[in-house]
């Protein structure tokens, strides 16, 4: 009997801010130069949303292209989920704000999840078990990490790295799935890599000791661990022990992190350039979204052709890791429906 629970990814979307600041606006934060900075990263410049309305707006505008690319009807949608660790706002959650801002109008339950630069993966594996089990057909996949909100634009050594952006994909069922290998891991007991504490000193009757909330990184710790698990999980857990050949895969598409961290697991892979989707050049670190927007620009920029497969890895605070590989199915992004309304 066929079966008809199997994920299929449908449709993609991703929207950047317009505001840009480069690595030669940072001169005039603190001593810094272009040369080191794009030495030491790959990263010339970023975009940051220029406020809260701009931010959701853009939401809206990534949801609403995967589900014109999907073509799902808005109202077919089950289950949103949004990855999201520096969030525009707490409460309501980014889930339901998509939920209002795209007019939904039934109740379907919509929920965010908190791993940073893992949470399209991490996304992706939730909607794989939604779908399996039979208890969601049409899922939205949201990503929104306001990172310029919370990086401490005094601090050189982080402020330089991240970057605004949004990714959203419709995961629905059908009788081919797209997901071909997908796995999530977590190691909380290096969680001091990379922290953020939530504010602290509002309660009068304890201590009042004010925090500021911001993301703090030990880079050099987080690269090491990044350089020594990345790339053998993707060549052993990822490929080997699911048969995959590597030459077998189109794209190479990894968090857009560093582009040393993406140029070893290059190596490790033997790919040619042509295989490997880099676009921490002009957008830095966008956290949660930087796989989807990788995949939407290659696409729009042809350096993606579908029908095609991927594998996406992505990695970050927790410390959290996961990977997969993917079906890129035509038409699952149409540059035609870019900020569409
Ligand atoms: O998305 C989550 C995953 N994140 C990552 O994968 C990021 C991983 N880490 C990294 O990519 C790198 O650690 C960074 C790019 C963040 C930093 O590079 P690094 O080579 O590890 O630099 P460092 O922090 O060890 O600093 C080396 C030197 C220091 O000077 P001293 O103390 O040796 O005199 C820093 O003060 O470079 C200095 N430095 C800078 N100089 C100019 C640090 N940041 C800057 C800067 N401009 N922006």
């Amino acid at each position: 009997m066929m079966k008809n629970n199997l994920p299929m990814i449908t449709g993609i979307g991703y929207a950047i801010p317009s505001k840009v600041v480069t690595n030669n606006d940072l001169t005039g934060l603190y001593e810094t130069s272009d040369e080191w900075i794009y030495t030491r990263t790959g990263i010339k410049e970023r975009r940051v949303f220029a406020s809260d309305a701009e931010a959701f707006d853009l939401l809206k505008q990534a949801a609403e292209q995967a589900i014109k690319n999907a073509c799902v009807d808005k109202e077919d949608i089950d289950l949103i989920v949004a990855a999201t660790s520096m969030p525009v706002q707490f409460m309501p959650s980014s889930s339901c704000m998509v939920q209002a801002l795209l007019g939904i109008q039934r109740n379907v339950p919509a929920f965010d999840i908190s791993v940073a630069c893992s949470g399209f993966v991490y996304g992706l594996d939730i909607a794989n078990a939604y779908i399996q089990s039979g208890v969601a057909k049409n899922i939205l996949l949201v990503t929104i990490d306001n990172c310029s909100r919370y990086v401490d634009w005094t601090d050189r050594r982080t402020s330089i790295l991240f970057g605004d952006g949004i990714g959203a994909a419709v995961i629905s069922a059908g009788d081919v799935s797209d997901i071909m290998v997908i796995d999530i891991k977590a190691n909380g007991h290096v969680g001091d890599y990379i922290t953020m504490p939530a504010l602290k000193g509002n309660c009068p009757f304890v201590d009042q000791t004010p925090t500021q909330q911001f993301c703090t990184m030990k880079g050099q710790d987080v690269y090491k661990f990044v350089a020594n698990i990345i790339p053998p999980y993707i060549t052993d857990d990822i490929l080997a022990k699911n048969n995959i050949a590597a030459e077998d895969v189109d794209y190479l598409v990894l968090h857009q992190a560093n582009q040393r961290i993406i140029k070893a697991v290059q190596e490790r892979l033997g790919y040619d350039d042509s295989k490997v989707i880099s676009n921490i050049e002009h957008l830095g670190n966008t956290s949660a979204s930087s796989i989807l927007i990788a995949i939407g620009e290659g696409i729009k920029d042809g350096k993606i052709k579908t029908p095609s497969k991927a594998i996406v890895c992505g990695f970050g605070a927790g410390m959290c890791w996961g990977g997969g590989v993917i079906n890129l199915r035509d038409g699952i992004f149409k540059p035609e429906n870019i900020f569409q309304k």
